[in-house]
């Protein structure tokens, strides 16, 4: 059996990872571990309890208002445990949180393989996002075998000099979690979203990244105020991020406004389903970038950068940075214009199929000698490279 250790600690991970532990613990050539960092708290039970995934270690890291540096050593130090008393065949991290790299480091250190799920990603721009392009680059120099959702972050890893042997396209794992989530006639659990007139144009809009925090956030928040007071047909749903950095700034700007429903973060089911009944997504998110564009909903990203440039190359993403005016801008024309609307609101998937968390599974398999044959990659990102 390969015994083999997911470690994870945030919400986006815990989505992502949630198939992947699923389909590993229905194969007996597996002896899964799942150690959570916790550098989520809340925000991970949320993810959790949905998916009924109860860890074997929970490192319990969180702080309030934690800075890089406490969840960085944290992470290596208590990680370091679990490895010895487990001695994992392999370690699965993901994406490229501060959990995502330290954890890898500490597996490193431990010399144990080490597997990187949704691996390739850049923005080859080392601020943005912070601490996140760093994180994932430093990841999979660490790494063993490389799990990239699509075929252009395949050719990253390449030029960085990662094996092709190595690496294994295989979809991402999210589009396998919709695949659960998303229902026709869902009941949210949330009930202020069963009250909600799906017949305006409902503005999903989420907002976090570090390098947002001060005025590019206030910025974000200004425009969508903005907004909300000149289009009395829309209204914005915003499930606001527990980071206190970001609370403390939706609250002075964006609370007591009748269009903009301020709520806490919302189970995944409830986010998906919300995305799946909402006219478009505002977002500085990663996940969001993949999610709507896979539910036909155009997306406005609220960054300089993305690392998720296929949607941007199929036209229904659009990133709009920061500035006040240039946010507007972009979402009144898809407001106003219903022919530049209905051309970003197309469904297309560049990013999975889902069966990512199959592909994966057998790529291990392949890896450590149980198979013969090299899984097919998937091949539905191939023309956004
Ligand atoms: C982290 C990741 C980011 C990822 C994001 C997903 C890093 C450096 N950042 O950012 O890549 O996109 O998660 O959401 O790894 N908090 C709670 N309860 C929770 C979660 C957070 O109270 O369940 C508060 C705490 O005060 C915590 C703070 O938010 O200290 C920041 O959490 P942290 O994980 O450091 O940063 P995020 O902004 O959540
Ligand atoms: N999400 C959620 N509840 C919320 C907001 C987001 O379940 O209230 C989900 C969202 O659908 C996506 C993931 O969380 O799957 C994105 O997480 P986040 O934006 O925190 O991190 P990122 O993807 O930017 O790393």
């Amino acid at each position: 059996m390969i015994k083999t250790m997911i470690v994870f600690g945030t919400r986006p991970e815990a989505i992502k990872m949630a198939p992947l532990i699923k389909e590993l613990q229905n194969d007996s050539n597996f002896d899964v571990r799942v150690c959570v960092t916790a550098q989520h708290r809340q925000m991970l039970d949320q993810v959790l309890e949905i998916f009924d995934i109860k860890p074997d270690y929970d490192l319990n890291i969180m702080k309030h208002n934690q800075s890089l540096y406490s969840v960085t050593a944290d992470v290596i130090l208590k990680f370091e445990e679990v490895l010895k008393k487990e001695k994992p065949d392999i370690v699965l991290v993901h994406g490229d949180t501060t959990t995502t790299f330290a954890s890898a480091l500490s597996a490193f250190y431990y010399r144990t393989k080490i597997g990187h799920v949704e691996a390739g990603l850049r923005t080859f721009n080392k601020y943005s996002p912070f601490p996140e392009e760093m994180n994932r680059k430093l990841t999979a120099a660490l790494c063993d075998v490389h799990f990239a959702p699509t075929k252009r972050a395949k050719l990253n890893l390449l030029k960085e000099g990662i094996k092709e042997e190595d690496i294994f396209v295989t979809g991402n794992t999210v589009i396998d979690t919709l695949k659960y989530t998303v229902q026709k006639d869902y009941k949210f659990r949330e009930p202020i979203l069963n009250r909600i007139d799906y017949t305006k144009k409902v503005i999903t809009l989420t907002a976090h990244r570090r390098e947002n925090f001060g005025k590019p956030l206030e910025n974000i928040f200004e425009a969508v105020a903005n907004l909300a007071d000149q289009f009395d047909d829309v209204l914005f749903v915003y499930p606001v991020h527990l980071n206190p950095n970001v609370r403390d700034a939706a609250e002075r700007i964006l609370r007591n406004h009748p269009r903009i429903i301020l709520i806490d973060p919302v189970d995944v089911d409830d986010m998906h389903n919300l995305i799946a009944r909402s006219y478009l997504v505002l977002t500085d998110s990663g996940g969001l970038q993949e999610e709507a564009p896979s539910l036909g909903k155009p997306v406005v990203v609220l960054r300089d950068t993305t690392e998720r440039p296929e949607a941007v190359l199929a036209n229904t993403v659009k990133v709009a940075g920061t500035d006040k005016h240039n946010i507007v801008d972009v979402v009144k024309r898809l407001l106003t214009d219903e022919e530049e609307y209905s051309k970003m609101a197309h469904a297309i998937n560049p990013y999975g199929d889902g069966f990512a968390s199959r592909r994966i599974k057998d790529a291990l398999l392949y890896y450590f000698g149980y198979r013969k044959e090299k899984p097919e990659e998937f091949k539905g990102s191939d023309l956004y490279v």
